[in-house]
């Protein structure tokens, strides 16, 4: 006996119900030749046959229990899938960098290549926006069929073939010299970094094309339309077939938030609140997410519904086992699927007199539109009868109802499974913006709904009984989604705009080795110029600090430390058992420190008598260190004279005098106090002190704070201000000023310039308003300033708190560019401050920080490499270890400072073997123990 006689339709498959899924049905797939002909079981009479043909059909039947367990476990699966649990089963819920619905203002001319949303076709269309709501200009598009051998054949052939379709449409539109911006419409599962960078997953539907998984399909066909040498467009955009659609509404009916499409395969997206999508780091806002329905594949809940017959068409597909649920609803399924029943009832002899046909045994041979056209009801019975003839078929006048019946319970099911999805969908719409009775508009697309005459209805009606608390409007798309691609592209297109500006901003702002080893070799000759007293931006000034701690000093002391974020006043008590030290900051009002000389002085006195009570010490004179962070001309440990003023001091009658001499006076004013001033200390030369004390190989001073400096112990022969020949003695170099005879190599910004001249020195400190915390927060204000104007940031609307001086502190530069910072503590940082910024913007700022901390610490690595590389020279060795002392909060708290400070000296002075060693107790305790070796040494002469 034969294998079908065994398996009779209505004995073998009484219920799909109860038909176990993996039960070997009798379909046959292919054109097997043995399976040929006529069956020699023919049934004569025809209600028999449309009572077997209809119990056949049964097993397309869902019933509304079903089809709630689908929507149900979609849902589910759903919800896995945001939260990044992907269990085989779950759906993908692919983010796109699609944030909003479109706003209707998006212009210009685009052009949007589609591949894979409508079978073995391309389509390229030219697209026209005009910024004006309701003014549609209708795309020209045109379609190039893809050959079987492209869509199976090696990636780059299909991308080439896309370019050739591009390149061939172009030639009817005058694009000479103008670049196009062009939006990839790609139906395939992508995961999505940028809308210009999409991975493919895998291919579904058609498509088996060779080396394109896991790679960004933008990137392949940029490539292709390179090698065409298509160089006028521009891949801006790619974009889901779903979201093309979605975007494609007119803004004029409101935000439609879910876009279906049915045509070869079958899937939606829609927005989702961006807090709910694990992979994102967002939680505002929202994002489409592409479902990517066409997998879903739960077993308990799919089982039930599924034929052998959509078994056997799963296993003659491209992709046995991928994409179940598609394969029950996708216009490239419909008629594979009648095809497959037809054939069967044929040979069950229950159709076509018991023949088939070889086009009826051909995979392929019955499509979606053979399907519409037999359901049609304005076709006629004339229309089905030339349908099955040119498959060869001879079908008998009850065929004609029965055939009918098949394509109805094949398409009835795919819209009723469908409506299950979309139901999910709405469902979790609902649930995550709490609203029950959800509105929703949504955007529909697709070969299905454009040609199938019932799915549309059908689908409808089964939504409305799945989800009964939604009222939602059906929007079909009206090109095919072509128009929601362009709008789109247009979005991204700005985007990449925006990218093209903020580089063009931040290129001066980009060092690379050869200007850093410039900058080394100027540092080199001004250092040499000063230290020789010729002219020179470095003023090189001799400290009278000749050596560094040898550990044997003892004794209490007093210290003030002036001019960096703190005032300080100090006990310092060094012991055998180390040094201990006991603190106080005052604070300096603005008044004060733009004030008079006297009132300054004045305030430190009392600050230092109000220490002295608060510690016990009326009545003691104990030695004291000054640390005094500005450039002075010292012509002796205990004298230094003014300068200048530099970082926010501005104080009157100063400049020009000794600094010593002043505090003495204010000392003498306030009679209750005497105080015996030893030593007068740049904090540069107080950090290396400190640092000195630890560590013996500390030879350098760096400051990176409110302003930048450095020290170093230079070889006393060379110091030409200083007589004698042996020894060493610690320089400040005063670096801060470098560059201030505008001899500085890297390229100062308007933004740099801006700084400069609102600064209370304009054209001093050249260097130090390059690096220093005083004015890195303001150098990003103004460019941020500047990226508001060309409408980068903030969408170009004018930000109050923008124009505010200071607004925006060093040290948000260091939190903001924190690696640990999710960006949406950055944009709550930004926030505070008053601006009101997308996550986009926030990254802007970000890379914005970036860019001017990076210069800034590649710059003083520069200087420091300067440094040591004079101290090695000095001493003719091949090879130095050195360490330098840092302090300052910008080196201190920033978190790539240091690093990038290291990183450049160490390229920059490859034979130095350099440490840098923090300064834990600031230039105080430095100053302390600059006192103490004075008053050792004074003590030594007296003996
Ligand atoms: C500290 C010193 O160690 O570093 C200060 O005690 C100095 O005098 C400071 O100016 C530099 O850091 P900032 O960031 O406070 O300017
Ligand atoms: C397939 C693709 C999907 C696309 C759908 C409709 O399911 O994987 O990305 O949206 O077909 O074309
Ligand atoms: C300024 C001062 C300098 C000091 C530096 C760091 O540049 O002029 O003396 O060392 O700031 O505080």
């Amino acid at each position: 006996m034969n294998k079908e006689q065994q398996q009779p339709c209505d004995a073998s498959w009484p219920s799909p119900i109860v038909e176990p899924m993996d039960s070997v049905g009798p379909v046959e797939l292919g054109s097997g030749a043995g399976a040929l002909g006529c069956s020699p079981e023919v049934l004569s009479h025809p209600s028999d046959s449309s009572k077997l043909v209809q119990e056949c059909l049964q097993q397309f039947m869902v019933t509304e229990a079903q089809l709630q367990q689908i929507r149900a476990s979609l849902l589910s699966s759903m919800e896995q899938g945001l939260m990044g649990q992907n269990p085989a089963s779950a759906v993908r819920m692919l983010p796109t960098y699609v944030g909003s619905t479109p706003h209707g203002t998006e212009q210009g001319d685009f052009v949007v290549l589609e591949l894979g949303a409508t079978g073995a076709s391309m389509r390229v269309l030219w697209v026209t926006l005009t910024g004006i709501e309701g003014c549609r200009v209708d795309p020209r598009s045109r379609e190039f069929v893809i050959p079987p051998e492209v869509m199976l054949g090696p990636g780059q052939q299909l991308f080439d073939f896309a370019a050739r379709c591009l390149a061939e449409f172009l030639e009817a539109f005058p694009v000479k010299n103008r670049c196009l911006p062009l939006g990839f419409n790609f139906s395939f599962p992508c995961h999505q970094t940028g809308l210009d960078r999409s991975t493919l997953i895998s291919w579904t539907k058609g498509f088996r094309c060779s080396g394109v998984e896991g790679r960004d399909v933008v990137q392949l066909l940029r490539e292709a339309i390179e090698r065409q040498g298509a160089s006028s467009l521009a891949v801006v955009a790619v974009v889901n077939d779903t979201v093309g659609t979605m975007m494609d509404c007119d803004p004029g009916l409101g935000p439609c938030e879910v876009g279906l499409v049915v045509d070869t395969g079958t899937n939606a997206c829609y927005m989702e609140e961006a807090r709910h999508v694990a992979s994102l780091d967002e939680d505002r806002g929202r994002v489409c997410v592409s479902v990517e329905w066409g997998s879903f594949s739960d077993d308990k809940a799919l089982g039930p519904v599924l034929t052998p017959f959509d078994k056997a068409l799963d296993q003659g597909s491209l992709n046995p086992g991928a994409q179940r649920f598609e394969k029950m609803i996708g216009g490239l399924y419909l008629g594979e699927l009648v095809r497959l029943v037809l054939a069967h009832l044929a040979r069950r002899g229950l159709l076509f007199g018991g023949c088939t046909s070889p086009a009826l045994l051909n995979q392929g041979s019955v499509g979606l539109e053979h399907v519409a056209e037999m359901e049609d009801p304005s076709s006629g019975e004339a229309r089905v009868l030339a349908v099955l003839q040119n498959l060869g078929l001879s079908p008998g006048a009850s065929d004609v109802k029965l055939v009918q019946l098949v394509c109805e319970a094949v398409s009835t099911r795919a819209a009723r499974l469908c409506a299950a999805a979309l139901a999910a969908v709405l469902g979790r719409l609902q649930h995550s913006r709490e609203q029950h009775a959800l509105q929703i508009a949504v955007a529909t697309g697709g070969q299905v709904f454009k040609r199938h005459p019932r799915f549309h209805s059908l689908l409808q009606k089964t939504v409305i009984l799945l989800a009964p608390g939604c009222d939602i409007s059906f929007i079909p798309s009206v090109d095919g989604g072509g128009r929601g691609v362009a709008v789109v592209t247009a979005v991204a297109a700005r985007l990449a705009d925006h990218r093209r500006l903020l580089e063009e901003t931040l290129a001066p702002f980009r060092l690379d080795r050869e200007q850093l080893a410039a900058v080394q070799v100027q540092m080199r000759e001004a250092m040499a110029k000063g230290l020789q007293g010729e002219a020179s931006s470095l003023r090189m000034l001799p400290t009278y600090v000749r050596a560094t701690p040898d550990g044997s000093e003892r004794g209490d002391f007093l210290a003030l430390d002036l001019g960096g974020t703190n005032f300080r006043v100090l006990l310092v008590r060094v012991t055998t058992g180390g040094v201990q030290i006991t603190s106080q900051v005052y604070a300096i009002p603005e008044r004060v420190t733009q004030g008079s000389g006297q009132q300054l002085f004045d305030h430190i006195v009392d600050c230092i008598v109000d220490f002295q009570q608060r510690q016990g010490l009326g009545g003691q004179s104990l030695p004291l260190g000054f640390t005094f962070s500005f450039p002075c001309r010292q012509l002796g440990l205990d004298q230094g004279i003014l300068l200048n003023w530099t970082k926010g001091f501005n104080a009157s009658d100063c400049e020009g005098q000794d600094v010593v001499a002043l505090l003495r006076e204010a000392i003498g004013r306030r009679q209750a106090v005497e105080l015996n001033v030893v030593a007068i200390v740049n904090d540069t030369v107080g950090t290396m002190m400190s640092c000195g004390y630890e560590d013996h190989h500390c030879e350098v001073g760096l400051i990176v704070g409110t302003g930048t400096n450095a020290c170093y112990m230079e070889e006393l022969q060379n110091v030409a201000a200083v007589a004698g020949d042996s020894g060493h003695m610690c320089i400040n170099m005063e670096w801060g000023a470098f560059g201030d005879d505008g001899t500085l190599s890297v390229p100062s910004t308007c933004f740099d310039a801006s700084v400069d001249r609102a600064s209370i020195n304009p054209g001093k400190q050249r260097f130090e308003k390059l690096i220093s915390g005083m004015y890195l927060g303001e150098i990003v204000r103004y460019i941020l300033l500047h990226l508001n104007s060309l409408g980068v940031l903030f969408r170009g609307q004018q930000t109050q708190c923008l124009q505010t001086r200071d607004i925006f502190k060093t040290k948000f530069l260091s939190e903001i560019e924190s690696d640990s910072l999710a960006l949406r503590q950055v944009r709550a940082i930004l926030e505070d401050l008053g601006l009101p910024l997308t996550s986009d913007d926030a990254l802007i700022v970000r890379e914005v920080c970036q860019a001017v901390s990076r210069r800034a610490a590649q710059l003083c690595g520069a200087g420091v490499a300067a440094v040591v590389e004079k101290i090695r020279e000095n001493r003719g060795l091949e090879e130095l270890m050195v360490t330098v002392g840092v302090d300052g909060t910008l080196y201190k708290l920033h978190p790539h400072f240091s690093s990038l400070v290291a990183a450049t000296v160490k390229d920059l002075a490859p034979r130095c073997t350099v440490t840098f060693l923090q300064s834990e107790d600031g230039s105080g305790k430095g100053a302390a123990l600059v006192t103490a070796v004075a008053c050792r040494l004074a003590q030594t002469t007296r003996v």
